[in-house]
């Protein structure tokens, strides 16, 4: 008896201070556990539905959640309420049209130009019920690009939304002759050619077509095109399999969010952060969510007060915004505690917690058409989520050493990639194999093949390369450090524009920053630092504490040489800053209105930078 008390208590003690270590060692051990748990559950079963062909698709979760719970609101868009029944009837009668009067079939390609709106929804549940594949359109579409677009994916039709339909008039003609068929959801149209949807629908029937059109095979085939912007060039059509989909939708679901949470969705719906993330996750939870046809700093606290938000999806920039609003004592009163997005900056990220509250944050890393998700399940200020043991087992990813000047990975005699130390910057690369596959861009091998890296570590092998510069921390968290490309070489030095730009943030008088080098006639493998700015409302530029701020905190090669003042800063319509266009248009005052600054290490200032200073420096008289 006391031998067996003796035994059990040593046990005890053992397990005890086994768990404690673990605790010390690995604090993020069994958060991380059950977290991957969960998904690595949903993955099984998802694999054994592909194996039985019992695959459940997103639409066809969505087609049980309208009959679980039809009186439920799902969307609710500009004050009025639209239940999961009044989406799921709205979208068979579309169907119905689409079937006996745009005679769509199924595998048909079809392009969707509409902004956010319910009918976006029924739109793409109509298509997906005759089993057609759908292409999301940009809505900034500039009409040199659409044309390209229904080249890469094939697409013969396009349904345009009531909004979009007068703006696209201008290159209907060119669609037209392209023999693309255009249908835009309104009761009338100007031009015979243009079909028109809304008169159609009124008297079509709510019940569903047949369930065999909409009925997939393969968790891989594909389902969705969605363009992903290019920063310069054409956009990319990425090929989203319903497997992408589906692992998409169960984002919110994985991060704790449940059947009564009210989702803020403020993106575009034609990216998937807001389509598959927002739309997808709010269908898998059944829950509720309020669509916006554009974010509004201004109004977005007081929708959430409004309809009880307590999950919202962000990207870095809204946050800035946000925090950009006057203070008010209301700053707090709100229910939301779950923020669901990319792109968040620290410094952004600590004040949106001063500002607003206790509300996690979770990091969601992963572009549509990769093949690596990462996830900052902890709230963790900063990261985008964690190398772990578990999320190695998932996805098999490598930090490599990168040539900023060459833009390529670095290799060695051999030829191969090498992976960097802990705490050193590298370039993410994630591997591509029949778990992680990675399905390329529509219409093109050539794009496909471009995002590739092969014959990293042995012979043969093939990396999706994200284009991220990351580093790992030595408890494995991964952080972003830079996008390639957003780091130009000065006097022998590597600067990381969004670096540069985290360190500037606090000057007072700065709303918002963006860091890019220029090109400097004379030193063609050069580019001299420079950064456009906004000036808080009531502040002024001062040149001189800038100059201090950046002999403080910058070293030497990091310094912003040139300042560019502006009313705005342009932005991508995807919310990233627009660099592009202001390295181009570099720094020569007679050919720029905003107003101007160098550095000048005697006067120890930013001074405006005149148009003999600016002859001085292409002189090379000036020293810079
Ligand atoms: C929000 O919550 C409050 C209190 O819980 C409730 O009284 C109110 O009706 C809710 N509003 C909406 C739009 O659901």
């Amino acid at each position: 008896m006391t031998l067996s008390v003796g035994w059990l208590s040593a046990l005890a003690v053992g397990v005890f201070s086994a768990l404690v270590l673990q605790k010390l060692c690995f604090p993020y051990f069994w958060r991380e556990f059950f977290f991957m748990l969960k998904l690595v559950r949903f993955g099984v079963k998802l694999e054994l539905s592909d194996l039985t062909s019992s695959i459940c698709t997103v639409l066809d979760k969505f087609i049980e959640q309208a009959q679980r719970t039809p009186n439920k609101p799902f969307v609710i868009y500009d004050g009025n309420i639209h239940t999961y029944r009044d989406i799921d009837q709205r979208s068979n009668r579309l169907a119905g049209v689409f079937l006996e009067r745009v005679k769509l079939r199924k595998g048909d390609c079809v392009a969707l130009l509409m902004s956010n709106e319910p009918d976006f929804l029924c739109v793409w549940f109509g298509l997906k019920k005759v089993g057609c594949l759908v292409a999301f359109l940009n809505t900034n579409i500039k009409s040199k690009s659409l044309l390209h677009c229904f080249n890469c994916c094939g697409a013969k039709t396009l349904i345009v939304g009531s909004g979009k339909a007068s703006d696209l008039m201008e290159h209907v003609d060119s669609l037209l002759e392209d023999n693309i068929q255009v249908w835009a959801m309104t009761s009338q149209s100007e031009n015979p050619r243009v079909h028109t949807l809304l008169d159609k629908i009124q008297g079509a029937s709510d019940q569903p077509v047949p369930a065999v059109l909409r009925a997939t095979t393969s968790l891989r085939s594909p389902t969705l095109y969605i363009f992903t912007s290019g920063s310069t060039g054409l956009p990319k059509a990425a090929v989203i399999t319903h497997r992408q989909c589906l692992f998409a939708t169960v984002g919110l679901w994985a991060f704790g969010a449940t059947a009564d949470d009210v989702v803020y969705i403020a993106l575009p719906l034609y990216h998937s952060a807001a389509s598959l993330i927002g739309i997808g996750g709010t269908i898998e939870l059944g829950a509720t969510c309020i669509l916006k046809k554009k974010f509004s700093a201004s109004q977005f606290w007081n929708d959430c007060r409004k309809h009880n938000v307590t999950v919202f999806q962000y990207i870095g920039e809204l946050c800035r915004y946000l925090c950009n609003q006057p203070k008010t004592e209301m700053d707090k009163v709100h229910k939301v505690r779950l923020g669901v997005g990319n792109g968040l900056r620290p410094d952004v990220w600590r004040e949106f917690h001063r500002r607003f509250g206790d509300i996690k944050m979770c990091e969601v890393y992963g572009s549509t058409e990769g093949n690596l998700c990462l996830m900052n399940h902890f709230g963790k200020i900063g990261t985008v989520g964690r190398s772990s043991f578990f999320n190695k087992l998932l996805f098999s990813f490598d930090l490599v050493k990168y040539d900023t000047e060459k833009d390529e990975p670095v290799r060695d005699q051999y030829g191969f990639c090498q992976r960097v130390k802990r705490g050193e910057t590298g370039l993410l690369l994630s591997k591509v194999s029949t778990s992680n596959p990675f399905f390329g861009y529509a219409g093109s091998k050539q794009l496909t093949e471009k995002k590739l890296t092969r014959n990293v570590f042995r012979k043969g092998d093939a990396y999706f390369n994200t284009g991220d510069l990351m580093a790992e921390d030595q408890e494995s968290f991964m952080y972003f450090r830079d996008r390639m490309g957003d780091t130009f070489r000065w006097k022998g030095e590597n600067v990381a524009t969004t670096e540069v730009a985290e360190t500037l943030a606090p000057v007072d008088f700065i709303q918002e920053v963006n860091v890019y080098g220029v090109e400097v006639p004379g030193m063609a493998e050069h580019r001299a630092g420079m950064s456009a700015m906004t000036l808080r409302p009531g502040l002024t530029f001062d040149g001189k504490k800038l100059h201090e701020f950046v002999m403080r905190d910058l070293p030497a090669y990091a310094r912003p040489l040139f300042i560019r003042l502006q009313e705005a800063l342009e932005m991508t319509s995807t919310f990233k800053q627009q660099k592009f266009k202001l390295v181009q248009s570099g720094f020569n005052p007679s050919a720029i209105s905003d107003p101007l600054y160098v550095l000048d290490y005697l006067q120890k200032s930013y001074v405006p930078l005149t148009d003999s200073i600016y002859q001085r420096i292409l002189a090379g008289e000036h020293r810079l």
